[in-house]
């Protein structure tokens, strides 16, 4: 509560400064473009064509695909296109100056991140589109750059796609061009294998069955020829046995000998005829003699005959060896050509193998090349706009109600902590606790009460006279005035203590003073006197106060005479002593003021003064200047029989506390306690007698108030 000005202050100071600063910040625009990642572009060519790019669709369904080209829209690489398209380097106003104002254009980069700064993507859930966002002082040029970055974007990917296409055609064509070049020669190379080997038409394994023909005709004929050779050899050896016994008749008698086997028979006959004619005739007879002639004419026949025949078989052998030699001669070189063309075979297939490779492969590359060109001349992309931007008609920032929201909040929030700090750094006494942790025991808490003549010249009072409760006209007199107040209740209070302390120290003398000038010395001081005497006991009150004496006002008399002239001997203390019209109250003002008040408290007459006073009264109460200015009261206090010490709440530092009991202690007066004074009654009520009853003051209350003084719900 007591810093509340300086929490309004601050939260209206924070939001006034907020509100102004947002009506001065640029109108910001957003623009947004929907955009929709296809995983399955249409290819015109179908889905036998397939994208040189490879097997992307199922990539594309990917999270990571997603991502990915999140980050490529918001690359460097679109902004840079997006700058260099719009020529956004050389546009002041992209950068919030002047259009008329000097520019110099900046870098691409530097104008690319500028733009990539006003950009943010927002993926929408669960589908495949996403919002690319961007913000601009311009709406126009809000909407512009979006769908600018958009296609920029989609441009990009295109390209990247056919950088690849491209990339896979050239690779395409050199293969082509080498495969061309390797079927030419492996086609060479299988012409000239054929040309040489004459293998024009009849094709090798042809050949090789005829070959084999062939080698099984001769393999034939040579063991035919082999087996006459082996006959004719026997037969010659046979007739070559006949040579020497050519009459023996030979066992097989075959057709090509007829004709020796019948020269044979014929001598046989011959020689038959000749042994019987011999047994007749004698070998000298003619008959027999013939006979021997015919015979060996025959003989002769049958040598001549076998030598023939032994010819001809020769001849014969020699014809078959000759043929035989000839045949397998024939036959081997048949065998050795199969071999050859075995050979030739392996050869002729390694190079049609090659040659057939070779034409599969450049078939192949001959028909990627077509539809890697088709796909070149097709510019087909994943990325497809689906909403282009609008440009925005209103701006999404600076949110004027939010900003001033905050700003209040804040602002409260500030106020709260600078309140905080201000009561953390407050040196000033607050409440009793406050008090009594510097050793002081508080007897009473006086209350602030709000009044008219109650010092309206202080500064305190004229500010809190806006938060009176009522009225008072004099508040020196306001236990007398209003005895049911608070004030009177708090004065009675500290009266109690002080008889109770009384009964172990019996001190009739007391001295009111305060560690500061206006902490209300003079208020407890008549304030307590009036208590004491509505008591039953006779009080003296003596304004000691020789510097600015206030005595005299409170109670309405003139200063003429009081204790300076009693002083000054010119009076006796009767002659000054003044009736106030309260019962057993009696008042001595200071009078004329003396230029040396200190050392006038320090005389004999004082001490004579102090002793025919107290032996007057039951009660003595001197009123006193600040401890913390002159010495006047350090040299009463030790006089007296106790020194009762003033603090002002929230206005007497908790130093000037501890200086003031420290010189009272070191004077050796009888420090009895304190009193809190000028205590808001709601923290008076908090910090003494903890929630005890109090009475509030008010006014009109007092009205009807008829109380006899000294009626009194307290102890006295
Ligand atoms: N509890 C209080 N409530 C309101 N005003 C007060 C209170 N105590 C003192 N004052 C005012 O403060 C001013 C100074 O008080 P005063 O008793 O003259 O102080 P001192 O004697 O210590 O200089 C006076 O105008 C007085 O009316
Ligand atoms: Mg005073």
């Amino acid at each position: 509560m007591r810093y509340r000005w300086w929490i309004i202050f601050t939260a209206l100071a924070v939001t006034t400064l907020v509100t102004l600063w947002t009506f001065r910040l640029p109108k910001v625009y957003q623009a947004t473009v929907t955009l929709e990642y296809d995983p399955n572009p249409t290819s015109p060519l179908g889905s036998s064509v397939e994208d040189v790019g490879g097997q992307v669709s199922h990539f594309l369904m990917s999270r990571e695909f997603f991502e990915t080209q999140n980050l490529i829209i918001q690359s460097r690489a679109v902004a840079e296109r997006v700058v260099e398209h719009l020529g956004l380097a050389d546009d002041p106003t992209f950068f919030g100056q002047e259009r008329d104002t000097d520019w110099a254009p900046v870098a691409k980069e530097v104008a690319a991140q500028r733009l990539q700064s006003k950009l943010t993507l927002d993926p929408i859930e669960d589908t495949r589109l996403v919002r690319l966002k961007v913000r601009d002082t311009d709406p126009e040029r809000a909407a512009t750059l979006a769908n600018m970055v958009a296609s920029a974007y989609i441009e990009k990917t295109m390209e990247d796609r056919l950088g690849s296409t491209a990339a896979a055609a050239e690779w395409l064509a050199q293969q082509l061009d080498s495969t061309r070049t390797q079927l030419n020669e492996s086609e060479h190379a299988l012409h000239e294998f054929k040309k040489q080997y004459n293998v024009l038409s009849v094709s090798v394994e042809n050949r090789q069955n005829l070959l084999a023909e062939e080698i099984r005709e001769y393999n034939e004929r040579l063991t035919s020829i082999r087996a006459r050779r082996i006959e004719l050899e026997a037969r010659l050896g046979r007739l070559k046995a006949a040579r020497a016994h050519p009459e023996a008749v030979q066992g097989n008698g075959g057709g090509e000998d007829s004709e020796l086997d019948a020269l044979r028979t014929e001598l046989r006959s011959k020689v038959t005829e000749g042994a019987a004619l011999a047994v007749r005739y004698g070998d000298s007879h003619p008959t027999m003699l013939e006979l021997k002639g015919e015979i060996a004419a025959i003989r002769a026949s049958i040598n001549d005959e076998i030598e023939t025949l032994i010819k001809i078989a020769a001849d014969d052998l020699k014809e078959a060896q000759a043929v035989e030699t000839g045949l397998s001669k024939v036959q081997n070189k048949a065998q050795k050509a199969g071999m050859d063309l075995n050979l030739r075979e392996i050869e002729y297939s390694r190079l049609s193998r090659q040659q057939e490779s070779n034409s599969k492969l450049y078939d192949l590359l001959l028909q990627r090349t077509a539809e890697t060109d088709l796909t070149r001349l097709l510019r087909t992309t994943h990325v497809r706009v689906v909403d282009r931007a609008l440009v925005p008609k209103a701006a999404i920032s600076p949110v004027v109600s939010l900003n001033v929201v905050g700003g209040v909040i804040g602002g409260l929030l500030l106020g709260f902590g600078l309140a905080f700090l201000l009561h953390q750094l407050d040196r000033r006494i607050q409440d009793v606790p406050d008090v009594e942790r510097l050793g002081l025991t508080i007897l009473g808490v006086f209350p602030r009460v709000a009044g008219s003549s109650a010092g309206s010249s202080s500064g305190y009072s004229a500010r809190r006279k806006r938060e009176r409760v009522g009225e008072v006209e004099n508040l020196d007199q306001v236990v007398h005035s209003h005895p049911m107040s608070m004030a009177a209740e708090s004065c009675r209070t500290v009266r109690t203590n002080l008889m109770f302390m009384a009964a172990e120290s019996p001190n009739k003398t007391m001295v009111v003073t305060s560690a500061n000038p206006k902490d209300g010395k003079t208020t407890v001081a008549t304030n307590i006197a009036i208590a004491m005497a509505q008591s039953g006991q006779h009080v003296l009150l003596v304004d000691t106060d020789l510097r600015r004496p206030r005595i005299h006002k409170a109670f309405n008399l003139d200063n003429r005479i009081g204790l300076t002239s009693v002083l000054l001997g010119q009076n006796t203390l009767a002659q000054v002593t003044r009736d106030v019209g309260i019962d057993k109250l009696s008042v001595v003002t200071c009078g004329p003021l003396p230029p040396n008040p200190a050392e006038l408290l320090h005389t004999k007459q004082f001490a004579r003064f102090l002793e025919e006073a107290a032996a007057q009264y039951d009660r003595v109460i001197f009123d006193s200047p600040p401890l913390h200015a002159v010495t006047d009261a350090a040299i009463l206090a030790p006089q007296c029989g106790g020194a009762l010490l003033v603090v002002r709440a929230q206005a007497t530092t908790r130093d000037a506390v501890i200086s003031a009991i420290r010189s009272l202690r070191d004077v050796h007066a009888n420090l009895l306690g304190g009193v809190l004074n000028d205590v808001e009654p709601s923290r008076g009520a908090k910090g003494y007698r903890g929630g005890g009853y109090y009475h509030y003051y008010r006014a009109e209350e007092y009205a009807s108030e008829d109380e006899p003084p000294g009626h009194s719900q307290s102890a006295a």
